[in-house]
């Protein structure tokens, strides 16, 4: 099949192009290149069935592809409050044109959502018929409301144009090939415990994530773009397991051998508490359930961000 990546050359893009070139399909990456990097797709560019366009997906784009994953938008909140605007435009606009190309063409589309649609959630863990508790007006709303937004549009395509759509709302993920320096939790501790570094904690360290290996999501991802036309979802993709952050913090200083101190420092606003997905649904749906234990998945995190520092 001929299949379509935006956002290829970030991290989820990029290990998405991975395996689906791996499966014997032809990529199509399109990227802008905002928190993306070619360093990601350096080493697919010599494969013949992949091929990468610029294009920024506020505008419209015409191509021919059987399948979309539509990813592209920046997913850390210093990248995606650099620029709110663009933000909501990449969410918003970015729906818009490539439900636009998958309706021209006739293509499945499946969209990168988010646990941040769930907002700070009075409802613990959060199943997908939870409708979510999102401050509009805050900081994050560019992204939670821009994702929110797009969920609705893929919805309304699909009653309306009968189009095949898929909704993934993916709960934290980490693995090689994230930023450094983009803020994300995972991220932060591996670079600062290697740096030598204090770890900096945000509140008191209580707040729990679930944090799911980038291969568990993919297969995820995978499973559910091949899933029959009536699941539509949205599917909660995520590892249940919950962390607290004061214990992310001290595994991965264990398996760093770091020496970093943590330092406490005040919570930002409209941070979530406490976020856990509830994958029945995938379970049941996809037989899916993620196989990588925190542990493990660190590991290999810790030994990509060794490399690249
Ligand atoms: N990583 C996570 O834990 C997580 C969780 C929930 C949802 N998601 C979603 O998954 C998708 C990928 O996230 P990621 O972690 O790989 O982030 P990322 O920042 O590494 O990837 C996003 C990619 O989109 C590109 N991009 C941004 N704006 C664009 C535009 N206007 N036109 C074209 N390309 C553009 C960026 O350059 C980058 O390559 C995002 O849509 C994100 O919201 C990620």
């Amino acid at each position: 099949m001929k299949i379509l990546i935006t956002g290829g050359a970030g991290f989820i893009g990029s290990h998405l192009c991975e395996k689906l070139l791996g499966a014997g399909h032809d990529v199509l990456c399109v990227d802008n290149y905002f928190t993306g990097s070619k360093s990601n797709i350096a080493q697919l560019l010599g494969n013949p069935l992949f091929e990468v366009m610029r294009h920024d997906v506020t505008f419209p784009l015409y191509v021919e592809v059987d399948r979309i994953f539509n990813f592209a938008c920046p997913a850390s909140p210093i990248h995606y409050q650099f620029d709110p605007v663009q933000t909501t435009k990449t969410s918003v606009h970015g729906a818009i044109n490539m439900l636009g190309l998958a309706k021209r063409v006739k293509a499945r589309i499946l969209q990168a959502s988010t646990s941040e649609v769930y907002g700070d959630p009075e409802v613990h863990p959060q199943t997908e018929a939870y409708w979510g508790r999102v401050n509009p007006i805050g900081p994050r709303a560019c992204y939670d409301e821009g994702k929110r937004c797009a969920e609705t549009l893929f919805f309304d395509y699909y009653r309306q144009h009968k189009l095949q759509v898929k909704v993934a709302r993916i709960f934290n993920t980490y693995g090689p090939r994230m930023l450094p320096d983009d803020g994300r939790v995972v991220s932060n501790f591996i670079v600062q415990a290697l740096r030598g570094q204090d770890m900096t904690l945000y509140g008191e360290g209580t707040q729990t994530r679930s944090f799911c290996y980038i291969d568990d999501l993919v297969d995820g991802l995978l499973k559910l773009m091949d899933s029959p036309p009536d699941l539509t979802g949205p599917v909660n993709l995520g590892n249940p397991v919950e962390f607290t952050i004061r214990e992310l913090a001290e595994l991965t200083l264990k398996l760093t051998g770091s020496r970093s101190k943590l330092v406490f420092r005040p919570l930002p606003s409209d941070d979530p508490r406490q976020r856990q997905p509830e994958i029945s649904l995938a379970r049941s749906s996809l037989g899916w359930a993620p196989t990588v234990a925190l542990e493990e998945g660190l590991k290999r995190t810790i030994a990509y961000f060794r490399f690249i520092l």
